[in-house]
Parts: structure tokens; sequence; C-alpha cells
């Protein structure tokens, strides 16, 4: 049976869910979901990369159960969470037959974790789902917590909901097969739990990423560390009416350069989260707000991992300052035209400031322009 090296439980309630992380999960995945979910189907959305490096085995596993399933594959890449694939997906939920009480399964990373809760979220006005997440971002963070959607001309994730999975099943081997860059991003994501609360957690990262890197059991305790305190924030504030909002650091900024970037192999995700978490610091630190050298110190983890820091680091042209403001104010924080910023006094000590004015974030970027 499993081996299931960490269990994390996210109680919300009649929503409550367990975060399953161990290695090669996905081959005990049919006794697993069968335990759980008795006499149900199985929709699993996936991407063409994952269809072959992972979801053989998720398959075997199932059938091996005696468990029915259908699969729907879309293309990989950013550019998949939109209308016309969110559509082949529920399309392809109903074409199967999939009843209300059957259940979804998303197989990949973000992409497919919030394209596919969004599809579970509206096909027969909501079905049950099931993350499968198998990168380290989608581990780490998109997997966990219940936001889902899909990308709009105007911005990212700006069309979506929120639906919890009833399991989380993090299988560790997957990360194996992900590209350094891939899991490089991922690690932004990591990173970002130290910088929020926890400096503890940062420089505990900093002794242990050679081993995090390397897959030695570093990796599955960051993971769990990680999926521990998304669910601390998410039970405390599922719908983001106030804490949850600090999960976003980075991603303001962040946000804006993958908009300008067009959602493209330019920037990944958590390319531009690396990226916008030392803006954030840098920005905070020129208020007066955090110590410089605290930015240099992140920096310098980041870019140890390989990630991008400065936006010179970012290939090819970079649209202008104004048109990442007006990326910029089509955030989801955005209230009432007042713009939100995830701000710092340091490492650990991030807070959530609603009345940035614009006018200062627009120098602060026309600054890091200058080389
Ligand atoms: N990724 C941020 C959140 O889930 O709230």
């Amino acid at each position: 049976m499993a081996d299931i090296a960490h269990k994390v439980h996210v109680a919300l309630g009649e929503r409550a869910y367990d975060i399953l992380i161990g290695d090669r999960l996905l081959d005990d995945a049919g006794p697993i979901l069968a335990e759980r979910f008795p006499g149900r189907r199985y929709g699993i959305i996936t991407d063409d990369n994952v269809a072959k490096a992972q979801l053989p085995r998720l398959l075997a596993s199932l059938d091996a159960a005696g468990l029915g399933h259908t699969e729907i594959v879309l293309p990989a890449g950013e550019s998949t969470k939109s209308w016309t694939l969110l559509g082949q997906a529920v399309e392809g939920i109903l074409a199967a037959r999939l009843e209300r009480g059957d259940l979804v399964i998303a197989l990949g990373g973000g992409v497919i974790g919030d394209l596919g809760g969004f599809a579970a979220s509206i096909a027969r006005r909501g079905m049950d789902f099931v993350q499968m997440p198998t990168s380290l971002l989608a581990q780490v963070d998109s997997s966990v917590g219940g936001k889902t959607g899909i990308n709009s001309p105007h911005g990212k994730n700006l069309i979506g909901a929120f639906h919890q999975p009833r399991l989380v099943l993090a299988d560790l081997s997957t990360l194996d097969t992900l590209s350094p860059r891939q899991f490089a991003a991922g690690y932004a994501e990591v990173v970002k739990y130290g910088l929020i609360d926890d400096e503890d957690f940062f420089f505990w990262l900093e002794a242990n990423q050679a081993e995090i890197f390397a897959g030695g059991p570093a990796r599955g305790e960051a993971i769990a560390r990680c999926c521990a305190h998304k669910a601390r924030v998410v039970i405390a504030d599922e719908k983001e009416l106030g804490v949850r909002a600090l999960l976003n650091l980075g991603h303001t900024f962040g946000h804006a350069l993958e908009k300008d970037t067009g959602y493209s192999d330019r920037l990944l995700h958590g390319e531009g989260v690396a990226v916008g978490m030392i803006l954030a610091h840098g920005f905070s630190a020129q208020l007066g707000l955090a110590p410089s050298q605290d930015t240099g110190r992140i920096a310098a983890h980041l870019q140890k991992a390989g990630l991008p820091t400065t936006l010179s680091d970012i290939p090819g042209a970079l649209g202008s300052t104004e048109l990442l403001m007006a990326a910029i104010a089509q955030d989801k924080k955005v209230s009432r035209g007042a713009l939100t910023f995830i701000l710092t006094r340091g490492i650990g000590k991030a807070f959530i400031e609603r009345n940035v004015e614009p006018g200062s974030v627009a120098a602060f970027l026309n600054q890091q322009r200058t080389p």
C-alpha cells in the first residue's frame, strides 16, 4: 500500500480534505480512491506532456482497482487556461456521461489543476474533484485552497470560482521528470512561504536547498511544510477577504509581467513570482519599510536556484511602464481603484497594504528598468 510520508488536513468543515504526500502515490491511487469514494467513475483532465509521463501509471492503478474512467487530454502550457479549452474539458465530461456524483481528477501542474477544478465547479452545476499535482508549484500552492479558473486577455486568473478539492494526492516521484527550469519555478513558491511570515523556514531553505533540489527527504518535508502553511491560511480565510492575500506576495508584479510576456515560455509563473517577490521587497526597502540587505539575501537564494530576479533577467523587451501599470490596475486585489500590494518589513514580515499610490509604483518600476 501507498507510502504516505506526510498527511496535511485542511479543516474546512463540510469541505474539509486531506493532502497526501509521498513517493509513487499515483501507483496506489486506485485503492486510495476506492476506499474514500466508493462507487464513483472518474474523468481525468490532463495535458499531453503529463499524459505521456504519468497517466499510464494512474490508469493502471484505476484499472487494477476496477474503477471506470475517461481521459480528456489538453495541450500543455499556460494558454490552455482559456474559454475554448475549458469548454472542451466540460464537454468531455458530459460526453463521457459522468454524473454529478462522479469525480473529476486534475492530473498535472498548475494550469491543469486550475482549469480542471473550474471545469468540475461548473459541469452539472458542480462535481467533486481530486487534485493530483505533478509539478512542484502545484504541489505546494495551486492544488491546495480551492482557487480554480482560467485567464482572460484582461489578465491572469480573472475568471474562476472557489471550489475545494475532495482530496489532494501529491506523488513526489512525478517531480523527477520535471525540467530543472520547471522545478526552479515551483521553488519560488516554496520560498514565498518563508518570506511571508516564517523566517525560520527561509533559513531552513537556505540550509537545505541542495537536498531539496537533489530529491532527498528535505524535498518532501519542504512540500509538507508549505502545504501546512497554506492550509492554515485557507482555513482562516477561504475566500481571501483578508489574510489569504498574503499568499499573493510577489504576484501583483509577477502577474503583470506574465501578461506582458504573453503568458509564454519567456516567463513561467514561478519565475514571474521570483522577480515579483524581489520587486516587492525592493519597493518596500525604497519606502523605508524593510532593510535592503534582505532583498539582496533573498535574491542570492533565488539566483542559486536558477531563478530570474530582475526585469533585465526576463528575455526580450518588456512593454512600457504604462502597460505594466495598466496590468497592475486589473489585479484582483484592486478595490474601488486603490492598489493593494503585499509589502514587507523584512524576511518573514509581509503585510497587506491597501492604499498604495500608483505613482510611486510607476516611479519604482521606471528605476528598475535603468541599468
Ligand atoms: N495562490 C494563492 C492562493 O491560493 O491564495
